[in-house]
């Protein structure tokens, strides 16, 4: 089959189309025919070693932690898939080093998910790590309630563009960070007030529509980014950084404000309740490329640039 990997980290350069053996489902595990797999920021940092101290891999290494395919072998006990099931993962294991871009998968049926049946494959692939990154960092770690505000730093990107619409179909208000360009976007998304981070201070016109603040604030940039975004929470209010696990110790004891960073997990029940919100029509996804796996390059080259509006995703 053919794969995207790495022998060592590094840049672009790095990147090898590769002929590997089909892998082959152990017990518990079922093989699938890889269709497309999402391109995230992630694969980006793990390609340039950035996160090689915090997570454990092996090289050689195949990049991509999203995919979406079919079920092709089901292994030795696994049970929940039948051949020819429609699936999609957030599939990033304990040790990163079979990952997505590749033809071809095999995975513990516990990762999977059936497919969004109103979604193509290459949709669905651009769904789960930046969905549920959204599910987690504002239902779980925020706990946002449907009568309340939150401020997206970055809602026109992958993980944004889901927080904007899941908190709308939760029912809470929604006020979107990005540059002006994204505004017609982030209005189809169903934002309620946009607010261009390249015009002046953020801080003063987020003041001008919400003067006490906003319940819940969501940080998908970081760095200066996050440091105003202390400012927008209101007293007492909460703070969730996907960029940060640290938080600012002064800033959150100035606002009162409780801090939470989230790395996301997999998980499974929280991916077929995102199914159901697409499947209603609530969350749509914006695809905004799509590669063939041989230009893994290009779509790296792109994510890495940290402008991209909605998601990209390679397809094989
Ligand atoms: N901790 C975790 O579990 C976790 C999970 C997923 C992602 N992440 C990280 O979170 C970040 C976001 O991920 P993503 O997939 O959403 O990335 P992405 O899709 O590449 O996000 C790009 C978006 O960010 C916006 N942006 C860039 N600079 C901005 C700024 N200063 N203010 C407001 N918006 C800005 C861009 O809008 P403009 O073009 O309008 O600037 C663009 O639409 C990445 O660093 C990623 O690695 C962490």
């Amino acid at each position: 089959m053919r794969a995207i990997l790495i022998h060592e980290f590094g840049g672009l350069g790095q990147l090898k189309l590769a002929e590997l053996p089909q892998p082959r489902p152990a017990e518990g595990e079922v093989l699938v025919r890889v269709k497309a797999a999402g391109v995230n920021p992630v694969d980006w940092k793990i390609l340039n070693g950035r996160l090689k101290e915090r997570i454990p891999h092996q090289f050689p290494l195949v990049l991509g932690w999203d995919m979406a395919g079919v079920v092709e072998e089901v292994g030795y006990s696994a049970q929940r898939f039948q051949v020819g099931d429609q699936v999609f993962a957030y599939c990033r294991r304990p040790v990163v080093q079979h990952g997505s871009y590749a033809e071809w998968m095999t995975l513990p049926e516990s990762y999977l998910a059936h497919k969004p049946n109103n979604l193509s494959f290459e949709e669905a692939a651009a769904v789960p790590l930046a969905a549920l990154t959204a599910y987690q960092s504002i239902f779980v770690a925020a706990n946002l309630q449907a009568n309340e505000t939150l401020m997206v730093l970055g809602a026109s990107g992958g993980v944004g563009s889901f927080a904007v619409q899941l908190a709308k179909a939760q029912g809470a208000k929604v006020i979107a960070l990005a540059s002006e360009k994204n505004h017609e976007y982030l209005k189809t998304l169903e934002a309620d007030i946009t607010i261009d981070y390249t015009q002046g201070d953020f801080r003063e016109s987020l003041r001008a529509v919400a003067p006490d603040g906003v319940d819940v604030v969501f940080d998908c940039v970081g760095a200066e980014t996050l440091l105003k975004g202390y400012d927008c929470v209101k007293m007492g209010g909460r703070l969730v950084s996907i960029l940060d696990p640290e938080g600012n110790a002064e800033c959150i004891a100035a606002g009162k404000i409780s801090y939470r960073y989230v790395f996301v997990q997999p998980h499974v029940p929280q991916l077929a309740h995102i199914r159901q919100w697409i499947e209603a029509d609530k969350v749509k996804v914006h695809l905004n490329a799509v590669y063939p796996l041989a230009e893994a390059a290009k779509a790296l080259e792109q994510i890495s640039r940290f402008h991209t509006r909605g998601k990209i995703v390679l397809q094989m």
